[in-house]
C-alpha cells in the first residue's frame, strides 16, 4: 500500500512516517515546512533505511496535489498538516480557518478525482472541550474554545457530511491527547520554531538552560495538586496508533489515542528531574485563559477495535524528549 502523509516532516507526522516504513508501507510526504524542518528527510531515512518521495508544497495547490496523485498511485492519505497553536489562533483565527479547513477541502476532492477513498484525520481531545467527567469516552458531548479547536471539530462534521454522502468512503478520525516525548534514536522529536506553547518542550528548554523558569500555569485546579493534569502519550506509542487505524478502516470511526491515565504539571516536572537527573526550576503562575482542570481518556474502544494500546510510561516520555535535544543541541 503507499500512504500519502501531509505534514509528513513534523512532529507527529515524521514519527508516524518511520512506523510506516518499518512496517513496509511506501509513503509519499507533502509538507510546506510551515512548522518543520527539511532535515527531517534525511533523518526518516535514516533510522528506517527506507527511501521515500517527498515534495515540497502547499496542500491547498490544487496543481500539486493532483500531480502527487498522477505520479502515485495513493491507496490512502494520513493528513496531519495543519496549525496547532491555541494561542495563535485566538490572535490569528482567519488564517487557522483558511489554511486548516482550505487544505483538507482541498485535498479531500482531489482524493475524490482519483479514487482514494482511506482518509485518517489528525484530531485532537480538545473537542471534547471541558468534559463533564471522567475519563473521556468517543460518544462525550463535543464543543470548543478556541479557533484551533474549532477547526478540527469542523473537519470532523465535513468529514461526518462526506461519509453521509458517500459511505464507500472509509473514514477514521483520531483524537490525539497530549503527543510528548520522541524516537529513541534522538534524532527526530519536538523541535518547535518560536516558544513552545506546550508543557514538555517548555519543561526541556527550561532543563536545557535555555529558559529561565518554568511558569506552572494555576495551583488551584480541583486536581490532586492544584496544577492541571493531562493524559500524556509517548508520539511512538500515538504514531503506532496510526498504523492499526490504518489496518482497521471500516466506514466513519472516532478513536482516542491517549494512555488512560492523567498526570498534572508538577508530575511532569517531578519525573522529567528524577529520570534525566536534571533540575527544572519552575514558579506558580496565574491560570492561562481556556486552560482546563483535568483531561484524560478512556482509550478502550481502540484497544478493543484497532487491537492498540499505549506500551511506553511518562519516564520514557521524559528521557526520550530530553535525549532529543541534548542529542540535537
Ligand atoms: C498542558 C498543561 C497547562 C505550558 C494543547 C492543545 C491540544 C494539543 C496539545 C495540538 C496545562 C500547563 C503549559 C506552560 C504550564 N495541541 N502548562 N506551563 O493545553 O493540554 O493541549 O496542546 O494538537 O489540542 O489544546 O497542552 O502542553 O499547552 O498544557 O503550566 O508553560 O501544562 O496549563 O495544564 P494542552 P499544554
Amino acid at each position: 500500500m503507499k500512504i500519502l502523509v501531509t505534514g509528513g516532516m513534523g512532529y507527529i507526522g515524521s514519527h508516524t512516517c518511520v512506523e510506516l516504513l518499518n512496517d513496509g508501507y511506501e509513503i509519499v510526504v507533502i509538507d510546506d515546512f510551515s512548522n518543520s524542518k527539511p532535515e527531517v528527510e534525511d533523518k526518516i531515512k535514516t533510522i528506517t533505511g527506507k527511501d521515500f518521495k517527498f515534495y515540497e508544497g502547499d496542500i491547498k495547490n490544487r496543481k500539486l496535489l493532483n500531480k502527487i496523485f498522477e505520479e502515485n498511485k495513493i491507496d490512502a492519505v494520513m493528513h496531519f498538516a495543519g496549525y496547532k497553536a491555541v494561542g495563535e489562533s485566538v490572535k490569528k483565527p482567519l488564517m487557522y480557518y483558511d489554511n486548516n479547513l482550505n487544505t483538507t477541502l482541498t485535498l479531500l476532492d482531489v482524493m475524490k478525482e482519483h479514487g482514494c477513498n482511506k482518509f485518517i484525520f489528525s484530531s485532537s481531545a480538545t473537542v471534547y472541550g471541558k468534559p463533564h467527567t471522567l475519563p473521556i469516552l468517543e460518544d462525550f458531548p463535543l464543543s470548543t474554545t478556541n479557533p484551533y479547536g474549532t477547526t478540527k471539530l469542523m473537519i470532523e462534521m465535513i468529514l461526518k457530511d462526506l461519509f453521509i454522502a458517500d459511505n464507500d468512503l472509509n473514514i477514521t478520525i483520531l483524537r490525539y491527547f497530549n503527543p510528548i516525548g520522541a524516537h529513541e534514536s534522538g534524532l527526530i522529536g519536538e523541535n518547535p520554531n518560536d516558544i513552545p506553547n506546550n508543557l514538555m518542550p517548555y519543561i526541556v528548554k527550561v532543563a536545557t538552560g535555555e529558559y529561565e523558569c518554568l511558569s506552572v500555569f494555576g495551583n488551584d485546579y480541583d486536581t490532586h495538586d492544584g496544577t492541571g493534569v493531562r493524559d500524556y502519550i509517548h508520539v511512538v506509542d500515538l504514531a503506532k496508533g496510526h498504523i492499526k487505524a490504518l489496518e482497521n478502516m471500516n466506514g466513519l470511526k472516532y478513536y482516542n489515542l491517549g494512555t488512560g491515565n492523567g498526570f498534572s504539571v508538577l508530575d511532569l516536572v517531578n519525573t522529567f528531574e528524577k529520570v534525566n537527573n536534571v533540575k527544572v526550576n519552575y514558579k506558580i503562575a496565574p491560570r492561562r485563559e481556556g486552560d482546563i482542570d483535568a483531561c484524560y481518556a478512556d482509550a478502550s474502544l481502540a484497544k478493543k477495535e484497532l487491537g492498540w494500546e499505549t506500551t511506553k510510561t511518562i519516564e520514557d516520555m521524559c528521557k526520550d524528549a530530553y535525549n532529543f535535544v541534548i542529542k540535537n543541541k
